[in-house]
């Protein structure tokens, strides 16, 4: 079986990347990760990437004079590297539509919130203080809004009345670990059809 090659990106503490790079020591794993690209130099998931010696890169945009050369250069490097599918794994950085364009269907991001609820940032803490009673996590394909693409798989967690944002957010990243690789995993076997809004999964 040829694996199919993911790059994943990330900003900070790299749990769910660690949770993508376990999915691909299982037997029957359908893909392996080509690349692990950071945009903070001091990234916990770049430590990581260097301890289970995957090739891994700092790359922050503002070591490039236009956005345009940004993303020419990682574009570059994903074709280098062969890499099928880019998975964000805590990237907080917009990513930009040429970039999209270049990788059409082939970028995804977890969100810890059930999009279309709470998108953006600190989004487990607005739940709370909302005062909504189910949030969950949610893993979309990436379209030039902000976390408002196509929705592949979602997990629903429900949130009790002591709960804060600590104790929310390490609920849903439980749920985050389980459904990114699955996802991943979905998008290697051809299962995942996009017909407008919807993903629709295909049977075996
Ligand atoms: C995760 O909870 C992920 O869903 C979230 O950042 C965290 C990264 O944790 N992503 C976003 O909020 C994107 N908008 P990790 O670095 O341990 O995977």
């Amino acid at each position: 079986m040829k694996k199919g090659r993911v790059a994943v990106f990330l900003s900070g503490r790299g749990s769910n990347f660690e949770s993508i790079y376990r999915a691909t020591l299982k037997r029957d794993s359908n893909y392996k990760i080509a690349i692990v690209i950071s945009d903070k130099k001091k990234a916990m998931g770049l430590k990581r990437a260097k301890k289970f010696k995957l090739k891994n890169f700092y790359i922050s945009p503002k070591l490039f004079k236009t956005k345009r050369e940004y993303n020419r250069h990682i574009i570059k490097l994903l074709k280098i590297n062969k890499v099928d599918l880019v998975c964000l794994a805590g990237f907080m950085r917009i990513i930009d539509p040429e970039f999209i364009e270049e990788y059409k269907n082939r970028i995804i991001n977890i969100h810890p919130a059930l999009l279309p609820s709470f998108p953006g940032l600190n989004v487990q803490k607005q739940a709370v203080d909302h005062g909504v009673k189910i949030s969950g996590c949610t893993v979309h394909f990436v379209d030039p809004g902000i976390d408002t693409g196509p929705i592949i798989l979602q997990k629903p967690v429900k949130i009790r009345s002591d709960d804060n944002e600590d104790t929310l957010s390490k609920r849903i990243l439980k749920e985050e670990h389980k459904i990114y690789p699955e996802a991943i995993k979905l998008f290697f076997e051809n299962r995942l059809k996009i017909d407008g809004r919807k993903v629709i999964i295909l049977d075996r």
